[in-house]
């Protein structure tokens, strides 16, 4: 069944697409940037998740790799390891600085290369180094994470990725290794407080200077410690990229205690109402956030993750395993 559904996949692009490229128009794509989260874009066909794996050969993962994330974790078949020792997370004691940047497809915190902020322990046998932090959010709440927790979504996700420092060199070089990335996720609800190191990340303030691609805003005195909560378990898994090329390098850790953002701010700096979701932070920030350079029309930034909902992504068992650290809770 899963075998048919996916070779049934490329036969269909290449009957599809075939007309459609000869009518693009305007600049070659770049092939390694040509990608998007929703087929289509401004009338130009820009391939979206469906297709990364045939428009590539580099991406081929992204259609039959085994491992591909997002997943929708089904607790019932994960298994709790005593024996996984809690992360490590290691700032040395220094404040973060980098850039809040609109890459046209995420917000994304690109931290400076000082101080280096280390994450370690759990399942990760090597010491890796923070190279971006990932904000992907929906178009409403309760969806717009890109992983589930038995099929329940979450307004969004903040990704922490980290290469393997101790075995590469840089995250491209790690992203094709083996033990290359470890991606440590935060999901996020909407409540009534705020997680203040998000708080800093996301206010109108910041916001409104990265309204376009490739609009980037400098950040500092950001204490990293401060996203996580005091205390939480997680779920391990190997899988991949959750964007082209697909590669299946990635230990991903999800963390069992969700953040949460609110509404306050919005409410204050919002002149306009009404707006379907004035009540959340993050309905400001994808009003205000657009995948496009201010000279192209204004395209919401957000939707900005793949669909979790694949029939290769079932997790199996042993896959999944569960750290709890802290307090106890019901797992
Ligand atoms: C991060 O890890 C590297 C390599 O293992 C090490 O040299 C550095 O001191 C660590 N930094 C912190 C802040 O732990
Ligand atoms: C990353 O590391 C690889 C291998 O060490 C090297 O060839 C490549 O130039 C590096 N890339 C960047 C962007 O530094
Ligand atoms: C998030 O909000 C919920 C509901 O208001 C609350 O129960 C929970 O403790 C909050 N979590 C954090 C980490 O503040």
């Amino acid at each position: 069944m899963g075998g048919a559904a996916r070779l049934s996949a490329p036969r269909a692009l290449v009957l599809w697409a075939a007309p459609l490229f000869p009518a693009h128009i305007g600049p070659a794509p770049d092939p390694e940037d040509w990608w998007s989260y929703k087929d289509n874009l401004q009338g130009n066909f820009v391939p979206g998740p469906p297709f990364w794996g045939l428009v590539n050969a580099a991406w081929s993962l992204c259609a039959v790799g085994k491992r591909q994330s997002p997943v929708d974790v089904e607790l019932k078949r994960v298994l709790y390891d005593p024996f996984l020792p809690p992360l490590r997370l290691s700032t040395g004691g220094e404040k973060l600085r980098g850039t809040l940047y609109n890459t046209g497809r995420h917000v994304s915190f690109l931290p400076a290369p000082r101080p280096v902020v280390n994450v370690s322990g759990g399942p990760l046998l090597y010491s890796h180094r923070l190279s971006e932090l990932r904000l992907l959010f929906g178009a409403r709440d309760g969806a717009g994470s890109e992983h589930q927790i038995n099929h329940q979504g979450f307004s969004a996700e903040v990704q922490l990725i980290h290469f393997n420092q101790e075995l590469y060199g840089n995250l491209s070089a790690a992203s094709r290794g083996p033990n290359g990335l470890a991606i440590l996720s935060l999901f996020v609800n909407v409540a009534g407080s705020s997680n203040p190191f998000l708080s800093r990340l996301l206010n109108r303030d910041t916001i409104t200077r990265i309204s376009y691609k490739n609009d980037a805003y400098f950040l500092q005195d950001l204490s990293l410690e401060l996203l996580f909560p005091e205390s939480f378990g997680f779920i391990t898994y190997q899988g991949s990229l959750s964007t082209p090329p697909c590669s299946e390098t990635v230990t991903w850790i999800l963390i069992d205690r969700a953040l949460n953002i609110t509404s306050l701010q919005v409410t204050l700096c919002i002149p306009q109402p009404p707006f379907p979701s004035l009540s959340s932070l993050a309905g400001n920030s994808r009003k205000l956030l657009s995948q496009n350079p201010p000279s192209q029309i204004f395209q919401s930034l957000s939707g900005n993750g793949r669909d979790p909902r694949h029939p290769e992504r079932r997790c199996r068992g042993p896959n999944y395993r569960l750290h709890v650290d802290g307090a106890p809770h019901g797992r």
